[in-house]
């Protein structure tokens, strides 16, 4: 292994080479999820936006196919780049795109953005189908099938509504914060139902939006959450934030919320969206998310050719605290969880050689009981000059994930920073578990009740962790 290779991450997505976004199209058909993402073909920057292809057998191995849906040269200059947007399996052909009686159809949705050099022309929705689980694809002759005159408007997310046999499309405005809802009978036709907006994190534009049912833990009961991919709680940085609230097949309700809620608390994790048709036993929705910051993400180091890449699956469910309902998210790992049970006593301090044995890529699960401490500090990926620190402080309950000095830093001069977010101990205790996977670092708080997610480009391949009480 090269230098660089030794720096892929190992056990989460990325691509061979060059440079990816978004996470497109996620689909489970017949054993095999589906991974299609924003790709270009061409190069290691943004640009040729065209849809590549991974699938697994368990969300945990993924293996690359061949690119999926190529940008389309028009023929009068313009291109059409294929952006973001979601895969449906159409069991019952209500497209009529596929033989009768053929249940296995996928059709993707997606946006269809029109440009020439130097000048956006249009985004709209349009449809590719396929007949072989993926493999190839034909894009829909009468594309695109909902164009409302704008320039921004994109990033389709289409679930299925049994009861009155339709589809409902969740679209934005990005520039205009506002999430639109369509339905469709056959995916060709889309009536315009509502719209809900201009409410919660308008730092930045709002982009991927998905509407999810998600079970409450311990109850049978469900809430439906909106989810958007938008500003960070740091202003300037992008994240996602999500709704929780009620939707009828026609509108969404929120619950009344004081406060903004985001998906994930670090840097880099952008526009997730959930499976679509996961298998009838499992009832929580998956997501999977780009690792990445549009503030930095073409120039973030590509050592070897590629760009970007995936945070590992993510179970969801929803918990109750107060009157709200709150996101909990659990990793889908194979990575045996080191588990370490601390009690934090004065002069505590953990050296553990992990990181060595592991080259950098482990997963750990700290159960840290905060005795009388004001805190602790743990420092990641440590080397004698480097680390990442994750600081807990008991009296303000915060805790930040520091990549200040963790490494090779300076491409960019918005990357070095600082991330807080309240957390309270639950049982004087806090639980980390933390996915080291040598340039992204994941750390799930209390079950999953907070999570962090940050791109860290460490210089060596052997670190340690070091846990040190604060007095
Ligand atoms: C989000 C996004 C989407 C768009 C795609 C283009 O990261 O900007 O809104 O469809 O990326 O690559």
């Amino acid at each position: 292994q090269s230098f660089a290779q030794d720096f892929r991450p190992n056990y989460h997505y990325t691509p061979p080479k060059n440079w990816v976004n978004d996470p497109n199209g996620l689909v489970y058909l017949d054993g095999e999820y589906h991974l299609f993402y924003q790709y270009n073909p061409f190069g290691d920057k943004w640009g040729h936006m065209s849809w590549g292809h991974a699938v697994s057998k368990d969300l945990i191995k993924w293996e690359t196919l061949p690119l999926a849906l190529p940008e389309i040269q028009n023929g009068d200059g313009s291109t059409t780049m294929i952006f973001s947007g979601c895969v449906v399996v159409d069991s019952f052909n209500t497209s009529g795109l596929f033989k009768a009686g053929f249940k296995k159809g996928l059709i993707a949705v997606f946006t269809s953005h029109v440009s020439k050099p130097g000048q956006d022309l249009a985004q709209h929705q349009s449809l590719a189908y396929s007949s072989d689980k993926g493999r190839t694809w034909k894009y829909f002759d009468k594309n695109p099938v909902l164009d409302i005159g704008l320039t921004n408007f994109r990033d389709p997310n289409v679930i299925w509504w049994p009861s009155e046999k339709k589809w409902i499309m969740t679209v934005v405005k990005p520039l205009e914060y506002i999430v639109q809802f369509y339905s469709s009978k056959d995916l060709k036709k889309w009536t315009f139902m509502s719209e809900f907006g201009k409410q919660g994190d308008m730092t930045k534009i709002w982009e991927c939006p998905s509407l999810v049912k998600i079970p409450i833990v311990n109850t049978a009961e469900t809430k439906w959450v909106l989810m958007i991919s938008s500003g960070h709680r740091q202003a300037g940085y992008l994240a996602m934030q999500y709704f929780v609230g009620d939707f009828d097949g026609n509108s969404f309700k929120p619950q009344k919320q004081n406060e903004v809620f985001y998906v994930d608390e670090g840097k880099d994790f952008y526009a997730a969206v959930p499976f679509y048709n996961l298998p009838k036993n499992q009832k929580n929705p998956i997501i999977i998310g780009w690792t990445n910051d549009w503030e930095y993400a073409n120039d973030i180091p590509a050592p070897d050719g590629y760009r970007g890449g995936f945070s590992v699956a993510r179970k969801l469910s929803l918990y109750k605290t107060g009157n709200t309902y709150k996101l909990q998210q659990q990793p889908i790992i194979s990575e045996k969880l080191t588990k370490e049970e601390l009690f934090l006593s004065p002069g505590y301090s953990l050296n553990s050689k992990l990181g060595e044995k592991t080259a950098n890529s482990y997963a750990l699960s700290l159960d840290i009981n905060l005795g009388t401490s004001k805190g602790f500090d743990l420092e990641l990926l440590k080397t004698a000059e480097h680390y990442l620190k994750l600081r807990y402080d008991v009296a303000s309950n915060m805790l930040s994930l520091d990549r200040i000095n963790s490494g090779k830093t300076d491409f960019h001069q918005r990357f070095p920073s600082v991330e807080s977010v309240k957390v309270m101990p639950e049982k004087n205790k806090l639980r980390l578990d933390i996915l080291v996977d040598r340039t992204l670092v994941e750390v799930y708080v209390n079950g999953g009740k907070v999570v962090l997610t940050d791109l860290v480009f460490p210089e060596r391949l052997k670190t340690v962790e070091v846990l040190k009480w604060r007095e």
